[in-house]
């Protein structure tokens, strides 16, 4: 097959302030200089993979402006083949981020041409989604194209799903994903008014996940590494301690990390391994893409601490 992996998502143009604290509502404070990246969760999973060695390809939809032209020149610099990003009328979409001092973000996304990605456009990509052995998506775009792609991926396929920003699956998606992959807030939103939501528990989170269909499912936990689960049982995987400059995109640069070394064949616990450190080196930079390691960039991480000392 021609590709390790499809990106099927979204791409937006980051409009980042640095805060000491988010205002509250009638509230306003004073921030940092502006900054804008490329970002949006599907391309920066694109580039996560890209940068580490995968033959990426991405299927996304960006505006025909300066944000547009900002995000195909990041993919293409990555080693993104971009022939599958369609370029519409509509506005490229826009998240606007602040990073407190703790290097935590809040982030408001304007979807604009995400929204408009139709299962046409999907059905139309025909020959990307067949020829990559491992297809990976997010939520920021339609569920209606999310659900298209897992439908004309190739035989065999594997698809990995980033519940990003939560939503209810469809359960022809949820039953191919392997694996569904939440972070805490979005595992609980998934289960919400599930007995195991109110458990402070990840593994039983995952239990329940599993419960609803998906071949596995990973939690990611911050500082604390990830947790995966499938039918062999559950593991936890602990995370190099690094200085936090900045999480965004964190998430991404796991789940694309993941997803590559699904596609070169690992066990699930192994690129799980694998991705917990991509994404503990993503945090110790600032912006999403920006702070993506190369795999030579993974050698000099500390080890991980063993769960109980973290
Ligand atoms: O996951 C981080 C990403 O979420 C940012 O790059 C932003 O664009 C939003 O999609
Ligand atoms: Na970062």
């Amino acid at each position: 097959l021609g590709y390790d992996l499809l990106v099927v998502g979204s791409a937006n143009a980051d409009l980042v302030i640095g805060v000491d604290r988010r205002p509250g509502a009638g509230e306003t404070v004073l921030g940092s200089d502006l900054a804008v990246h490329p970002g949006g969760k599907g391309a920066n999973q694109a580039v996560a993979a890209a940068r580490l060695g995968a033959r990426t390809a991405l299927l996304a939809r960006v505006g025909g402006d300066a944000y547009g032209r900002l995000l195909l020149d990041a993919q293409r610099a990555a080693g993104v083949d971009t022939v599958g990003v369609l370029v519409g009328e509509e506005p490229t979409g826009v998240a606007v981020i602040t990073v407190d001092r703790a290097g935590d973000n809040s982030i408001v996304v304007s979807p604009g041409a995400n929204a408009r990605l139709e299962p046409g456009d999907i059905r139309a990509a025909g020959s990307l989604l067949a020829s990559a052995r491992v297809v990976s998506a997010q939520l920021e775009i339609p569920m209606a194209a999310v659900a298209e792609a897992v439908r004309s991926r190739a035989p065999g396929a594997r698809l990995v799903l980033n519940a990003s920003p939560p939503a209810q699956l469809p359960p022809q998606v949820l039953a191919a994903c392997d694996p569904l992959v939440v972070n805490e807030h979005e595992a609980l939103a998934l289960l919400s008014g599930h007995p195991a939501a109110e458990a402070d528990e990840p593994a039983a989170w995952a239990s329940a996940l599993l419960s609803r269909g998906p071949r596995s499912v990973v939690v990611t936990l911050g500082a604390a590494g990830a947790l995966a689960a499938d039918r062999n049982g559950v593991v936890t995987v602990p995370a190099p301690r690094v200085a936090v400059v900045d999480t965004t995109g964190a998430g991404d640069a796991f789940t694309g990390a993941l997803a590559w070394r699904l596609s070169a064949g690992d066990v699930l616990e192994t690129a799980v391994r694998y991705a917990v450190r991509v994404g503990s080196a993503a945090c110790a930079r600032a912006g999403a893409q920006s702070s993506f390691p190369r795999a030579e960039d993974l050698a000099v991480l500390p080890d991980a601490l063993p769960a109980d000392e973290n």
